[in-house]
């Protein structure tokens, strides 16, 4: 006899992402595909001194059990951190998460039923796909403009009377997962005022919202519908991802349902770790208290990015076949390509990784069949110097002819 599994890992996926990576870790390989920020942007010698500090002065608690909500004055920092006007955003209403993965995990166990209709823009993060996919819901491709990195998802079909109202909404409004996409101001306002309307909760993923290159994005949506929205965030793209520092922000206490919302997904997080882990908790209050710069260091960060990302622009500019379409994205770690007629990403990944370079075929983002998703790749940017950059958008783009007079 077999073990049997439950019928929800049915649901379960593996992340194509995690597979690929795999294949880039051969030597000479140059990655565009990783989504891993560069760790030149870690602060180790901060990050090392405040440990020490941690050790020396709180070694004990910093091993003990701690309280599922987080550390206190971490969640005040996070909620003075994102509050701005119009959004007074309270410890209370602050979760600390093992990453925000985990955040997207908590909040499909407790907001989705097996068969819930949950908006989903196409394409979208992978790894909420599958935190979601796991709870069963239908996934439900938003419909929107798919022009443009700023029109994004249409607020009619939270209010779409023809068919039942979705549960929840997921959407990454700045500097998305993958295509960089980020929404206007108005399209925001008008999404808000959508979610007042109807009935559904947005879940509001930002984790990318610092990392701008040109202008600062608009305000989070959850600034127009507070009592709408659960929102995101995280310490992976503005600190270190190994961390595993996030947060969710549940609505406010007078929101409805605020409270049951609230308690429920602090037992779910009871069930599924007990708490984040203290220590790095108290690392990162006690590298604050030490007096690091967080907005000097995110600002250090995104200049390199931007170089980067400026590098990768002038190498597609450069290199890429004629029928290749993209945009600069104004933040974030990622550049959405549409290859020419007849390019079929996934189909030669592997003889571009013998060629030396890596992406992500986009069909990894979508919930299901979408034209020309085929053609779609994912190259990060901020992983590479532009040197390597240069160098690895030539190769894609001679692997890319190659392949393109094989298909004729
Ligand atoms: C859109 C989006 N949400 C969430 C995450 C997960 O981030 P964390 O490291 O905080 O778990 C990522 C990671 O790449 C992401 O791109």
């Amino acid at each position: 006899m077999s073990i049997q599994l439950a019928d929800r890992t049915r649901h379960m996926t593996s992340s194509a992402i995690r597979d690929i990576l795999k294949l880039t870790e051969r030597p000479g390989v140059l990655s565009l595909a990783g989504g891993l920020p560069s760790p030149e942007g870690f602060p180790l010698a901060a990050l090392r001194q405040a440990s020490e500090r941690v050790w020396q002065t709180q070694g004990a608690q910093a091993m003990q059990y701690a309280n599922s909500e987080g550390l206190m004055p971490l969640r005040e920092w996070m909620a003075r951190r994102i509050s701005r006007p119009g959004w007074a955003v309270s410890a209370e209403q602050v979760l600390v998460t093992t990453g925000s993965q985990q955040g997207l995990d908590l909040l499909g166990k407790v907001l989705l039923d097996p068969g819930s209709r949950l908006l989903v823009e196409q394409p979208t993060y992978l790894g909420a796909l599958q935190a979601f996919s796991v709870y069963g819901p239908v996934l439900t491709p938003w419909p929107g403009d798919e022009q443009g990195l700023e029109q994004g998802p249409d607020p009619q079909a939270l209010l779409d009377a023809a068919q039942p109202m979705p549960q929840a909404a997921y959407l990454v409004p700045s500097y998305q997962n993958p295509t960089g996409a980020c929404l206007s101001e108005a399209r925001r306002r008008a999404l808000a005022h959508a979610l007042k309307a109807g009935h559904t909760t947005l879940i509001e993923d930002n984790p990318y919202g610092e990392l701008w290159y040109d202008a600062p994005p608009p305000d989070p949506i959850a600034v127009h519908a507070p009592h709408h929205t659960v929102y995101l965030g995280s310490l992976s793209k503005v600190l270190a991802p190994g961390l595993r520092l996030g947060f969710v922000v549940t609505p406010p206490d007078e929101a409805p349902g605020a409270q049951a919302l609230r308690t429920r997904l602090l037992q779910a997080k009871q069930a599924t770790d007990l708490h984040t882990p203290g220590f790095n908790q108290r690392l990162v209050l006690q590298l604050l208290q030490d007096g690091f710069d967080l907005d000097a260091h995110v600002s250090k960060v995104r200049q390199a990015y931007k170089a980067q990302r400026d590098a990768m622009a002038a190498a597609l500019q450069r290199h890429l076949p004629e029928g290749c379409v993209w945009q600069v994205p104004q933040g974030g770690m990622f550049f959405w390509v549409q290859g020419p007629e007849g390019f079929d990403a996934a189909a030669t990944l592997p003889a571009a990784v013998e060629s030396g370079v890596a992406y992500v075929p986009g069909a990894a983002f979508y919930t299901e069949g979408h034209a020309s998703k085929g053609r779609q790749m994912r190259l990060s940017f901020v992983t590479l110097s532009p040197d390597q950059l240069e160098e690895a958008v030539s190769r894609l783009a001679a692997h890319m002819k190659v392949a393109l007079v094989q298909a004729s």
